[in-house]
């Protein structure tokens, strides 16, 4: 009787503290916050004023604003914005380190073979940029001839210039950057001749830093956001909420914000 009792108790005492552990394990779930559903956008902040680091340190610009509403639209709590290298920024795509890329960045068959992209938001040129007020003043890539071009690893510009090197016979120095910020850096310290970069960042660059555009190069670009190939779910959400957004007050705003035009 008196040892059957003993294990009758140990019994009861496991039960309740396996009650007590559940009960603390459901309250614990039940204070957790709901999952959040953030969107990862990846960028290359040095690119004004489409990305951009600002004086707080924080990373801004147009496409910033641009993936808060699409975000908002598409139903996410919010967005996270991750910094990589231009030329990095297709392979995290690509590894599912981020979700979208927002970078200024051109649709290109190339490009189209790596990424889906949505359509297109934004038009550009490029523009060749030296110091301001000197004497070397190229109008064309005829006259970067002999001299030492900057620009950033990765883009239509590098590649512009590359295949006026490799394949039309230009004696061109390409110096290629991780950003367009140490490219104007260098330009201002004299240690290249020009940088090409497209035109509407190269006139943020003219109101920041001692350069001037020389002159336009009418490569015709389309800016596109892209996503993992194949991720079609994404893919739509975000060119039907674009297509909403761009014929939306909120986007003339957003110009306005950051290039002070309608
Ligand atoms: N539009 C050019 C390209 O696609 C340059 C983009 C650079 N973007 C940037 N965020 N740094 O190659």
């Amino acid at each position: 009787m008196y040892p059957l009792n003993k294990s009758f108790l140990l019994a009861i005492i496991v039960i309740i503290i396996a009650l007590v552990a559940l009960g603390l394990y459901v309250y614990m779930i039940s204070q957790t916050k709901p999952t959040q559903r953030i969107l990862i956008v990846g960028t290359s902040p040095d690119f004004p004023p489409f990305e951009y680091i600002d004086e707080q340190g924080n990373i801004v610009g147009f496409d910033i604003d641009m993936m808060k509403e699409l975000a908002k639209m598409m139903d996410y709590d919010d967005i996270e914005i991750v910094s990589i290298d231009f030329e990095g920024l297709i392979p995290a795509l690509q590894q599912g380190q981020i979700d979208v890329i927002a970078a200024g960045m051109t649709i290109t068959d190339e490009r189209k073979q790596q990424v889906d992209f949505t359509i297109p938001y934004w038009e550009a040129d490029q523009a060749i940029l030296v110091i301001k007020g000197g004497d070397f003043q190229p109008e064309s890539p005829d006259d970067l001839v002999g001299k030492v071009v900057g620009v950033q690893t990765g883009t239509t510009a590098e590649s512009y210039l590359t295949d006026l090197v490799e394949n039309q016979g230009y004696d061109i120095t390409i110096k290629s950057y991780s950003s367009y910020v140490l490219a104007v850096t260098d330009l201002v310290n004299g240690r290249i001749d020009a940088v090409m970069v497209d035109l509407p960042v190269a006139k943020m660059f003219e109101k920041q830093y001692n350069v001037q555009i020389s002159g336009i190069v009418e490569t015709g670009e389309k800016y596109g956001l892209a996503v993992r190939k194949g991720n079609t779910e994404l893919l739509n959400k975000l060119n039907d909420a674009l297509t909403q957004l761009m014929q939306s007050d909120k986007w003339d705003q957003l110009v306005q914000k950051y290039f002070g035009q309608g």
